[in-house]
């Protein structure tokens, strides 16, 4: 009888480690399938909704500009004395190049084909962008501000 009870309490921990077995491989292989889809739902932490967050610190009249990228998308963060912070996307409308922030001029050059836009992103007539740069949304919340890829609303 106590060599049957014995058998009965193997099959037991046999089962119980077999379970956690199942339960470790199931964990292991939806981890990544709910990974991308959190990203792609915009769920996850650093991508919710487009929206990315640097320190206010990060761009000032000493570091007028900063290249973030938010869901793989560039976007230039600057600071103009006169107008402050703003952020824009900065895709080159001509063909995708990644554009800089020339604080000096003020103005966004791309190297690819010397296009040229505005302080305002507004492409500047005689160069390829014949399109401009979005200005995007800049939301303060405390010491940091919250960069998201909705255009700014005019006003
Ligand atoms: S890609 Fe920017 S000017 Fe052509």
């Amino acid at each position: 009888m106590s060599v049957g009870n014995n058998d009965l309490r193997g099959t037991s921990k046999r089962r119980t480690i077999l379970k956690s077995l199942l339960g470790v491989s199931l964990a292991a292989v939806l981890s990544p399938i709910l990974y991308v889809a959190g990203r792609y739902l915009g769920y996850v932490k650093g991508s919710k909704n487009g929206d990315v967050m640097i320190a206010q610190s990060d761009v000032s009249a000493e570091h007028p500009s900063k290249l973030i990228n938010i869901d793989d998308q560039p976007v230039l963060v600057i600071f103009q004395p006169d107008k402050g912070v703003r952020a824009f996307t900065a895709t080159c409308t001509h063909l995708g190049c990644t554009v800089s922030y020339q604080p000096e001029m003020p103005q966004f050059y791309c190297k690819c084909h010397h296009g040229r836009y505005d302080a305002d992103g507004v492409n500047v007539e005689g160069t390829r962008p014949k399109k401009p740069l979005t200005e995007l949304t800049i939301t303060a919340k405390g010491d940091q501000l919250d960069i998201s890829l909705k255009p700014k609303t005019k006003g």
